[in-house]
């Protein structure tokens, strides 16, 4: 079988394991990652996704970066829209951001929890979030798989006061930090 590359961990003391394959996917459960909501709209036309690849990317130009399967239906609107809002995703906001996840693509997605604009006809995002962004596409890189998307920001909020968790993804499974 031939292989693209090869893993060889054996510096740090682990068994050399073998990637792309089971492994590979095994290994990356052990990656904790917050969990964001990423929506997207053009009109009255509007869906999104739970995502765990959001992280920061620069802090000037306000930047975030995040990787999207190019077949979910969020790439396809995305691309055409050109915007996004994106929810960080507090642990008692759990059962909705699984319910989102469950949904069938577009508004049904919406159903739950309470959703406003960020701006009037600005993007979508969830009351309760710790933090929200509307953001516009700045790029986007199609790789293998996914679309890697450069998001400018365009407003922050933040959640007043800090006595929320944020939900984690670890495991195959919804966490909290205690
Ligand atoms: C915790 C969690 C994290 C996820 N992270 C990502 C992600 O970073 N990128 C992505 O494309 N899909 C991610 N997904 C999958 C999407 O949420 C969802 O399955 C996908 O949008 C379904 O495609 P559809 O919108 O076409 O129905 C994640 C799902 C879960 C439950």
């Amino acid at each position: 079988m031939s292989l693209a590359f090869e893993v060889q961990p054996q510096r740090f003391g682990m068994a050399p394991r073998r990637a792309p394959g089971d492994d590979f996917r095994a290994a990356l459960r052990e990656l904790a990652g917050g969990v964001s909501i990423v929506t997207t709209r053009l009109g009255a036309r509007r869906t999104g996704c739970v995502v765990s690849s959001l992280t920061s990317y620069s802090l000037e130009p306000p930047t975030l970066l995040l990787t999207l399967a190019r077949n979910n239906s969020t790439s396809d609107l995305l691309l055409e829209s050109g915007g996004l809002g994106v929810s960080l995703i507090s642990a008692r906001l759990r059962e909705t951001a699984h319910a989102f996840a469950r949904a069938p693509s577009g508004e049904a997605r919406f159903a739950h929890g309470s959703w406003r604009e960020t701006t009037p006809g600005g993007q979508w995002v969830i009351e309760g979030a710790l933090a929200a962004f509307e953001c516009r596409v700045e790029e986007t890189i199609a790789r293998h798989t996914h679309l890697i998307v450069l998001a400018r920001v365009l407003t922050v909020e933040t959640k007043a006061g800090d006595d929320a968790d944020p939900l984690l993804y670890w495991r195959r499974d919804y966490r909290r930090l205690s």
